[in-house]
């Protein structure tokens, strides 16, 4: 070939290579272009071969001139990338272009299982009037949950406490050995003595927590379940400040309004004993289920700390007084939320926990 066929040969691939170029509407086809002209065995490439064949003297300019060619095109290839690029771009931001009408995707909010929010409530309020809560032990001594709290062993009061023993049955409810017996406490009130043998007077104290007794599961009864015990003690205490505490207590929970009464009532730990009820909130003093006909929901138990406890507890009985309560919190979430079963608080079921 003559330098003018090489020339002209050059001349007309740039044309095609830049019109191929300029056609390429994806990176693969670009690509194929590059290979087509630019690769080892591509048009340049077998041009250029012939170069061999020519003169010495005209090779470096036929030379220059592939350069210059292959530059070129690199170049533009090097544009419509880009290019490409940019389209590539648009096109996906025109089709993912955010829908702000899409709702949105829920979020979980956990909320406070209905034991736990009744018995913040339930310290929010006495919290109010200076009660503070502690945490008292679920494993008791038979002496802390019975003995201390003026129920002999053979007082016929421990019938009401169906205890489940941690010590051994055969050694229940006395150990031969001399050691302690444990139990799972049956009630918190032996959470007053803790209290009393390590609080100075005056001791304003809620002891929340899980009791066990050995019951029949119903509707109403678990083995498992939970009291939250107020405790007073203070030169001077009277059942007046008892009452005062428990209708502002009756009060808050349930409406101010709500009628409240204190009866009688007998527990080995409080003399004089009471109980303390409101007017029914499920059926207001009509007589339904819930408060056995009565009209009258009971909310707790109560009195003043009889004197043996209290100096089982080390204090003087001459120098302080105290009153104390004790309350299911589990029958007292049922009326709040309108619970039927007490079972459902501790099977966790997600279907019943996230209607409350
Ligand atoms: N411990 C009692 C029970 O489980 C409840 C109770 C009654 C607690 C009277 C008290 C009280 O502190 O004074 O049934």
């Amino acid at each position: 070939m003559t330098v003018q066929e090489i020339t002209e040969q050059l001349g007309e691939l740039r044309e095609r290579a830049l019109r191929d170029v300029a056609e390429a509407d994806d990176p693969a086809a670009l690509r194929e272009v590059e290979v087509a002209y630019l690769g080892k065995k591509g048009q340049l490439k077998s041009i250029l071969d012939a170069i061999g064949g020519l003169p010495a003297e005209d090779r470096p300019r036929v030379g220059a001139a592939g350069n210059e060619i292959k530059t070129a095109v690199l170049e533009a290839m090097e544009r419509r990338r880009r290019r490409l690029e940019g389209i590539a771009l648009e096109v996906r931001l025109a089709a993912e272009r955010e829908d702000v009408t899409l709702p949105g995707r829920p979020l979980h909010r956990g909320s406070l299982h209905p034991l736990i929010e009744t018995n913040r409530e339930i310290a929010r309020v006495l919290g109010q009037f200076g009660f503070v809560t502690y945490e008292t032990p679920e494993v008791e001594t038979d002496e802390l949950n019975f003995q201390a709290l003026n129920i002999p062993e053979d007082h016929p009061a421990r019938d009401l406490w169906d205890t489940l023993y941690v010590t051994p049955p055969e050694a229940a409810p006395r150990d031969p050995a001399g050691g302690p017996t444990y139990l799972l406490r049956t009630h918190t009130s032996p959470g007053q003595i803790h209290v009393m043998r390590t609080v100075q007077p005056p001791i304003r104290a809620l002891l929340p927590g899980r009791c066990f007794r050995y019951e029949a599961v119903d509707a109403s009864h678990a083995f498992e379940f939970f009291q939250m015990e107020g405790l007073m003690v203070d030169e001077g205490t009277t059942l007046a400040d008892l009452r005062g505490v428990l209708d502002e207590f009756g009060h808050a929970l349930f409406g101010a309004d709500r009628p409240t009464r204190f009866r009688p009532g007998y527990y080995p730990f409080t003399e004089p004993s009471v109980a303390f009820d409101v007017r029914c909130i499920v059926c207001e003093g009509e007589g339904c289920a819930t408060c056995k006909r009565t009209g009258w929901f009971t909310l707790l138990g109560g009195g003043m700390v009889h004197p043996v406890v209290l100096r089982n507890g080390g204090l003087d009985p001459e120098r302080y007084q105290g009153f104390a309560f004790g309350m299911g919190t589990d029958r007292i979430a049922m009326v709040r939320h309108g619970i039927s079963d007490i079972r459902l608080f501790l099977e966790n079921d997600l279907r019943f926990l996230e209607q409350l």
